[in-house]
């Protein structure tokens, strides 16, 4: 098997999932697949993060609600570590519309919307790398030794 890569991604747990107290059981579903917390802080989003977040959708006509909706109520934003953890949590939150993502995905079992769709995780790498930098402050990001690593990876993945 093939050596596998240590990668950093981050999720918003978003105003819906806090509303609708899904917290526990996001946070429960990035545990229990052996993702790595290395960061974990409830924030309020403001439009000049929100403009920096979501860049790419400024000429979108839903941009203006996606930000008063990122406003509604505080968020928390989660660094997680793994290897190949872009991919594994991208498959764990499921594609953005809820309605057509697959059961077992946190939007494919918590969202209806495209909007309010519980989660936002990073996209690649060097997204996720962009992402924690705007949301931590590096003193609020953990290094350190977690006791079940050789139970989540095989012996070949950690060599
Ligand atoms: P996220 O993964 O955070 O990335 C961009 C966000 O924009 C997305 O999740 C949704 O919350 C939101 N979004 C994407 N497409 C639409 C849409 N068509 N209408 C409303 N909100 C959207």
């Amino acid at each position: 098997m093939q050596q596998q890569k240590e990668e950093k991604t981050l999720v918003i747990i978003k105003p819906d999932a806090l509303q609708r107290n899904l917290l526990g059981e996001i946070l429960r579903r990035l545990e229990r697949k052996g993702l790595k917390i290395i960061g974990l802080k409830m924030m309020r989003l403001d439009d000049l993060l929100l403009g920096e977040h979501y860049a790419h959708h400024k000429d979108k006509p839903f941009f203006e609600g996606l930000k008063k909706f990122m406003k509604s109520a505080p968020v928390i934003v989660a660094a997680l570590s793994g290897f190949n953890a872009v991919k594994a949590v991208r498959l764990i939150a499921g594609p953005t519309y809820g309605a057509e993502a697959d059961a077992g995905t946190i939007r494919g079992d918590f969202s209806m919307s495209t909007q309010t769709n519980i989660v936002h995780a990073s996209d690649s790498v060097e997204t996720a790398e962009t992402e924690i930098e705007r949301f931590f402050k590096p003193e609020e990001l953990f290094d350190y030794k977690k006791v079940d690593f050789e139970f989540i990876y095989g012996e070949e993945e950690r060599a």
